[in-house]
């Protein structure tokens, strides 16, 4: 294959793109000294999900964007010596397992470091120097997917390899809440595939081309780096990365990819607390007594249906 080609379609993607630089306004008191990656659902940091779809999908270098004040994701996948120090003394194997197997061997994390919070867009291009001349995906931790089969990164870098183009992840939305979303117009979907034609950033739902958003899990040719650096701010200031995939998808095929799953948007309170709700409720250990919680939290505050 020549250097041109594996620049600009997607063959085997091993290295995932996490941005966290930004400043999780919506969960302010708590994020003023907690990183909104590093809030749970249950006892996992939302980075970890994010990184186990990752690694799952066969990533095995994960790149991290942060800033200044995010020392604890680092920290949270730095080796903790004194912990698992006392885990062993203590004969506690099943927690040293887990503190162990946040990262399996032969994956790595590698920092990079966005100096100000300047958009989307612009913590992508902080990656590009480590993530060089390959294909390679970015999730967005706070977009919790949930799906019992495979993750959704996993189902889009399986479809990608097959058509090489780049590949957006949507869902449907209701038509009142596109002004929150990307959206997407696109051809005909086939194999939950379909060729993006245009991207419309927060339209109003008169003006919404559809109602299929744009969640946050892209497989992306490294031409996008080209395209970023072209990139003037748009709104709010920031260098959005939907106004470089508008222009990659001048050049190349872009697809949009219904995934198999539930997205939960961790960003925002009610989107935490439901993939709380759903993790708990799933979970193998805590389901039953989850469910009583709940029933009994409806009863004692007289809940008895809702509208
Ligand atoms: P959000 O729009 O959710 O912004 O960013 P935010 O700052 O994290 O949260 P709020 O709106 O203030 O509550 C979407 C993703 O892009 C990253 C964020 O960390 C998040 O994963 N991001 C955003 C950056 O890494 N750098 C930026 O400059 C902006």
């Amino acid at each position: 294959m020549s250097p041109s080609s594996t620049q600009n379609s997607v063959s085997r993607v091993r290295k995932a793109v996490f941005p966290v630089a930004g400043l999780g306004t919506r969960f302010l008191p708590a994020t003023k000294t907690v990183p909104k990656e590093m809030l749970p659902i249950i006892d996992r940091p939302l980075i970890q999900y994010a990184v186990d779809e990752a690694i799952e999908a066969g990533c095995d270098t994960l790149v991290f964007v942060t800033n200044r004040y995010k020392h604890a994701v680092a920290d949270y996948f730095d080796k903790a010596y004194e912990l698992e120090q006392k885990l062993e003394r203590a004969g506690k194997h099943e927690q040293l397992e887990l503190v162990r197997n946040i990262l399996p061997e032969g994956v790595r994390a590698i920092f990079v470091t966005q100096a100000e919070a300047l958009g989307l867009g612009h913590a992508v291009l902080c990656a590009k120097p480590v993530i060089g001349n390959e294909p390679f995906a970015v999730i967005l931790p706070d977009d919790v997917i949930w799906n019992r089969g495979p993750g959704a990164l996993k189902q889009m870098t399986d479809a990608a390899a097959g058509t090489g183009a780049s590949m957006i992840a949507v869902q449907d939305v209701p038509r009142e809440k596109t002004g929150s979303y990307g959206i997407v117009a696109t051809e005909e979907f086939a194999d939950r595939q379909g060729r993006i034609r245009r991207m419309v950033e927060k339209p109003s739902p008169d003006q919404a081309p559809s109602t299929l958003a744009v969640v946050g899990r892209y497989v992306l040719t490294p031409r996008i780096f080209d395209l970023l650096e072209a990139t003037r701010p748009g709104a709010g200031g920031e260098i959005q990365l939907t106004d470089a995939i508008s222009a990659l998808l001048k050049e190349e095929t872009v697809n949009a990819f219904r995934f198999r799953g539930t997205r939960f948007d961790c960003g925002t309170h009610l989107g935490l607390i439901e993939a709380t709700i759903r993790y708990a409720l799933d979970h193998e250990k805590l389901s039953e007594a989850a469910q009583r919680l709940m029933q009994d939290a409806l009863k004692e505050l007289g809940v008895t249906e809702l509208e």
